[in-house]
């Protein structure tokens, strides 16, 4: 695939298709949207949008900054919490506000957000590359299946080992050079480290999120209305639906 055409495509698709979330209105410092970016991505992670929504705004309505969480009680956040579940999330932001206060500043880069309690790989990339403006990967779920139709790749994303592989050469395609192909000979997945738009990687891993959830759906995908169907070699080999693809991650 050409990556500047396939980023100029999904971009220009997220433009006119991105929904007006809270958590997407910039506004603020960059530590503003970088709590606003956290708090939102955790409660994404096991929950969906539309429910995501109030709860969020509530969250924020009482915890506007990460300074005023970081004083709040564990039964104030299990409190606006009750009903989303998976309530570790919750005694995690909690936790992870008190770190950054006492640290004195949000960090600012995705490996130092990884130190922070409960950020791993996946928050870490969206903070850093939606709020600071790191040319960070984000994989989630959906990104996978993306990836996986975009180069036929025939693997199952179920598989925790298939999922550290693909962090493992996004990383490395970081810092690697173009002349060392044999990795991406070896691995495919590194691939998508070098989509990840230098110039815009927050709105292009919100687009990549954004395009599994919706028309790159694990099954009757929206080929025809899609912004880089060109460029999928799944499509190309009209295995789009195949099982793999449809894996239920
Ligand atoms: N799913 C989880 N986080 C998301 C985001 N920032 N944009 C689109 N879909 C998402």
């Amino acid at each position: 695939a050409a990556p500047a055409a396939l980023r100029a495509q999904l971009l220009r698709w997220y433009d006119a298709h991105r929904r007006d979330l809270p958590w997407r209105r910039a506004s603020g410092s960059e530590e503003e949207r970088a709590y606003a970016v956290w708090v939102s991505e955790v409660m994404l992670q096991q929950t969906r949008v539309p429910v995501v929504v109030g709860y969020y705004d509530r969250w924020m309505a009482r915890w506007p900054t990460v300074r005023s969480l970081a004083a709040a009680t564990q039964e104030d956040v299990n409190e606006v919490w009750a009903g989303l579940g998976y309530y570790r999330r919750a005694r995690f932001l909690l936790e992870g506000a008190k770190q950054i206060v006492e640290k004195g500043e949000f960090p600012h880069t995705a490996s130092a957000l990884r130190e922070v309690r409960g950020i791993g790989d996946y928050t870490a990339g969206a903070i850093a590359s939606i709020a600071f403006n790191e040319v960070a990967p984000v994989v989630d779920g959906n990104v996978v299946r993306v990836i996986s139709r975009l180069y036929a790749i025939a693997d199952n994303p179920k598989e925790s080992s298939t999922m550290k592989r693909f962090w493992l050469a996004t990383l490395h395609s970081l810092l690697t050079t173009y002349k060392e192909l044999e990795f991406i000979l070896f691995c495919s997945w590194e691939l998508v480290g070098q989509l990840v738009d230098p110039l815009r990687p927050g709105d292009f891993n919100q687009a990549m999120m954004e395009l599994g959830a919706t028309l790159c759906s694990k099954t009757k995908p929206g080929c025809s209305g899609c912004p880089v169907s060109s460029h999928c070699q799944a499509l190309a080999l009209s295995m789009e639906n195949s099982s793999v693809q449809v894996t239920d991650y």
